[in-house]
């Protein structure tokens, strides 16, 4: 563009201090308005949004040539900053105050009429919004989130950085050591028939890293993973990976406390002095029936096996003569909960490997329900004292196998909250770190014990000798951090004992010839000294998304894929063409379609 046109200012900075003073404006049309002769544009840039005025006043050509001016036109505007006339004044943006009476502008390109209107995004469907990605972008929402997401990352790296962490970047092209889901394959052109991965998390590079001596490492790092989409999944997202020597479970995770206390203060201007809770995985289980519990509401699981026991509902008795439990949850306005709502969730649990929920709705302080007869007295009055319930409790029972009974109603507990409204819909912030998970748990259809975090996560070491006599029992040095019930992040301690590491190998039926294939590397580093470590990785994209407050973290992404994992934007993926395969040395049996 032509020198002369080069902006003195952003829009959205233009204030009462400029008044009286020329500034030259570059940016988009937001809307043009014409009021009985003088025509306003609301002119739009990052910063945001200044009114500027075309009055024939100062010159009938420049009013006659802005009459031609349309949406999303990009000018450069020059002009004087004046005060705006008391009843235009809008209190609602920082450069309500005053407007810029234009003297020149240029119009440095036209605009076809854009396809979507971009002002609310939430009245676009999300394709629609994918494919005019462009467009979208433009939105102050989706200004704001990608934004914040920067200026979150900039605080991170800042404190990382204070606290002697150095950023080290890790292969994008490695080779396939699958961490739990799919992993995306790259063919290799000058290694005809071989296929590189694409990085699930820089989890090995980043152990080898700390063998290496860099004792403190984070990446602002891109992870790749072939799994099904959900709103808070992408193929690729970033984590914030850090791993740490030298240290155990609490140095980490006062590293990352700190790290989000520092985010939120900055950014946010929330302060949290309290330390984050802390439960271990068996505990967060036992009151919320999720290693991810949602800690804004209350609803909490009581265990009433012992209350029940005697009596005679043959679905409790069974349940507890073959070491089951019977847990409930109080629902405080039971009342709104309807019969056919009870009916529902009667088969809905099916799903969460459940054969039922029992109820009972609290009347005049006793309990009421289709199953009381089975009950005495004593064992009602017991049920009540327990969870303390009160006349218009409902109280939804499940009995079940520990972790079906918890995980159950777990489910339930949000179901219920959801359908109350008892989930806060400002934004209150409710963190806590959920530790020490099992280190493995057992599959049944594959026939062996996988491992819950990852293969190189250290058990809690008093734990060791159970890996021989009972490894459901073994407790992981690992640590999850949760926000609002989303995990957010993970991390753990690490093995970095070769025989130990071999030792959960096996464990989890890698035999060593395969152990090596797959991590002989790594395994190779951990004879040459490896000291002690352990890290974590915060995922991103989502903790970025439910501080603005966004359901979807394709929200806070520039550019993400669908649940197709598609790019609308792009076309991406796309059929290659047969000499391209070629090269590579890859037969395609797919029709293109
Ligand atoms: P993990 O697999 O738990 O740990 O991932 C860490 C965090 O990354 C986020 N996340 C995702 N975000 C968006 N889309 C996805 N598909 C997706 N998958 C995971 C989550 C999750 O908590 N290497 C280990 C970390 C470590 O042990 O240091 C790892 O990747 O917020």
């Amino acid at each position: 563009m032509e020198s002369k046109w080069l902006r003195t200012d952003y829009c959205g900075e233009i204030t009462e201090k400029y008044l009286g003073k020329e500034v030259i404006v570059n940016g988009w049309v937001k809307s043009v308005r014409d009021h009985g002769g003088v025509i306003f544009v609301d002119l739009r840039d990052i910063r945001g949004v200044v009114q500027i005025v075309f009055s024939p006043e100062v010159s009938k050509e420049l009013h006659e040539s802005a009459s031609k001016l349309r949406d999303e036109y990009v000018l450069a505007v020059k002009g004087i900053v004046k005060l705006r006339p008391a009843e235009s004044i809008n209190p609602n943006i920082k450069t309500g105050n005053v407007e810029i009476w234009a003297t020149e502008f240029e119009v440095l390109n036209t605009s076809e009429t854009p396809p979507i209107p971009f002002d609310n995004p939430k009245t676009v469907s999300e394709d629609k919004r994918l494919r005019y990605r462009f467009l979208d972008l433009r939105s102050e929402m989706m200004k704001n989130n990608i934004v914040k997401r920067y200026e979150i990352t900039k605080v991170i790296r800042n404190y990382l950085d204070e606290n002697n962490f150095i950023e080290i970047e890790t292969p994008m092209l490695i080779k396939s050591t699958p961490e739990g889901a799919r992993d995306f394959v790259v063919p290799s052109r000058l290694n005809k028939g071989k296929f590189y991965a694409l990085p699930q998390s820089p989890q090995l590079f980043k152990q080898i890293l700390m063998v290496s001596g860099f004792d403190r490492y984070y990446q602002i790092a891109r992870c790749f993973r072939d799994e099904d989409l959900r709103a808070d999944r992408q193929p690729e997202f970033t984590q914030v990976d850090l791993e740490m020597s030298f240290v155990d479970m609490d140095t980490v995770m006062n590293i990352v406390e700190g790290m989000i206390k520092r985010v939120l203060d900055k950014v946010y201007g929330i302060k949290i002095e309290d330390r984050f809770p802390i439960l271990s995985y068996e505990e967060a289980m036992n009151r919320f029936g999720s290693d991810s519990p949602d800690l804004r509401f209350g609803m909490e699981i009581i265990d009433i096996s012992e209350e029940v026991r005697g009596c005679e509902f043959k679905v409790f008795s069974e349940v507890l003569d073959k070491g089951g439990v019977v847990k409930c949850i109080v629902v405080e306005r039971g009342d709104e909960i309807s019969r056919s709502e009870l009916d529902f969730l009667r088969d809905w649990v099916q799903e969460f490997g459940a054969k039922g929920v029992a109820w009972f709705r609290v009347k005049n302080g006793d309990l009421e329900s289709n199953i009381t007869k089975f009950f005495s007295e004593e064992i009602r009055k017991k049920i009540i004292a327990k969870t303390n319930a009160k006349d218009g409790n409902l109280l939804l029972i499940v009995a079940d196998k520990w972790e079906v009974a918890t995980k159950t109603l777990g489910q339930i507990r949000l179901r219920m909250a959801n359908k109350l409204n008892l989930i806060p819909k400002d934004n209150t912030l409710k963190f806590c770190w959920v530790v020490n998970f099992p280190l493995v748990e057992w599959n049944e259809e594959e026939n062996r014990y996988d491992p819950l975090h990852h293969p190189f996560t250290a058990p809690v070491y008093e734990d060791i000798p159970l890996l021989d006599t009972d490894p459901l029992k073994v407790r992981a040095q690992s640590y999850d951090i949760v926000l609002n019930g989303t995990e957010i992040g993970g991390g753990s301690i690490r093995i970095h004992n070769q025989e130990l590491q071999k030792k959960i190998f096996n464990l989890i039926g890698l035999s060593d010839e395969e152990a090596n294939e797959k991590f002989g590397f790594l395994l190779d580093a951990f004879k040459y000294g490896a000291p002690p470590h352990g890290g974590l990785a915060i995922g991103l994209d989502r903790f970025v998304a439910i501080l603005q407050g966004m359901e979807s973290i394709r929200d806070v992404i520039a550019f993400p894929k669908t649940q197709k994992a598609q790019c609308l934007l792009s076309g991406a993926p796309s059929f290659l063409q047969k000499k391209q395969l070629d090269e590579l040395g890859i037969t395609v049996e797919v029709e293109e379609s």
